[in-house]
């Protein structure tokens, strides 16, 4: 039923961009959604949220929660790829999205929630964590594993798992980030 809807909704994305896009991946039913910004160039190819390097770092992560990626939902803010033209290569880097491209897809993010009806939202990184909570002046450094509340939704902001890449010494906040959304779980 919930996956019909889905369906059913991702099918009006086409209206909204001329890129290629990615819809929301995972278990209908699920507790538990994650929220990162937007796909990257494998996750284009590919056709799926996070199955790029940030997608291992999370993958390792998930194992830390015991989750699986089949128990939970997984989805963007942004469903195409930002992207600018790198002038001395050519080629296209990412960038994160503009307040323009989070507006034209948040009646999908929107709808996608209304859906689902998680348990918990998992922000990845300040893009979700700020449109989640309407406020753009919020920071993952400042509200990382934070358990908050916004519109009876209960939330968990994390960093995003490519901060990890670029910055190892956020592994060990992460982890205790990680500990206290499992007794989160756990008690949902
Ligand atoms: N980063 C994101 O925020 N989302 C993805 O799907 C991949 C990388």
């Amino acid at each position: 039923m919930k996956k019909e809807r889905l369906e059913k909704l991702y099918d009006g994305i086409a209206k909204l961009t001329r890129d290629p896009y990615i819809t929301g991946d995972g278990n209908a039913n699920a507790k538990v959604l994650l929220i990162g910004e937007a796909p990257g160039a494998r996750e284009i190819e590919l056709g799926k949220p996070f199955v790029g390097q940030a997608g291992k770092v999370l993958d390792e992560f998930l194992s830390v929660l015991e989750i699986q990626r089949k128990d939970i939902f997984i989805t963007n803010v942004v469903k195409a790829r930002p992207f600018k033209i790198n002038k001395r290569t050519g080629q296209k880097i990412n960038r994160p999205p503009t307040q323009i491209e989070i507006d034209a897809f948040s009646g999908i993010l929107n709808k996608e929630i209304d859906i689902i009806c998680p348990k918990i939202i998992v922000t990845l990184g300040n893009t979700p964590l700020r449109y989640i909570m309407n406020d753009n002046t919020l920071t993952i450094g400042n509200m990382h594993g934070e358990l908050l509340e916004k519109d009876n939704l209960s939330i968990m902001p994390l960093y995003h798992p490519a901060a990890i890449i670029y910055n190892q010494n956020l592994r060990e906040i992460y982890l205790a980030d990680l500990n206290k959304l499992k007794q989160v779980i756990n008690n949902i």
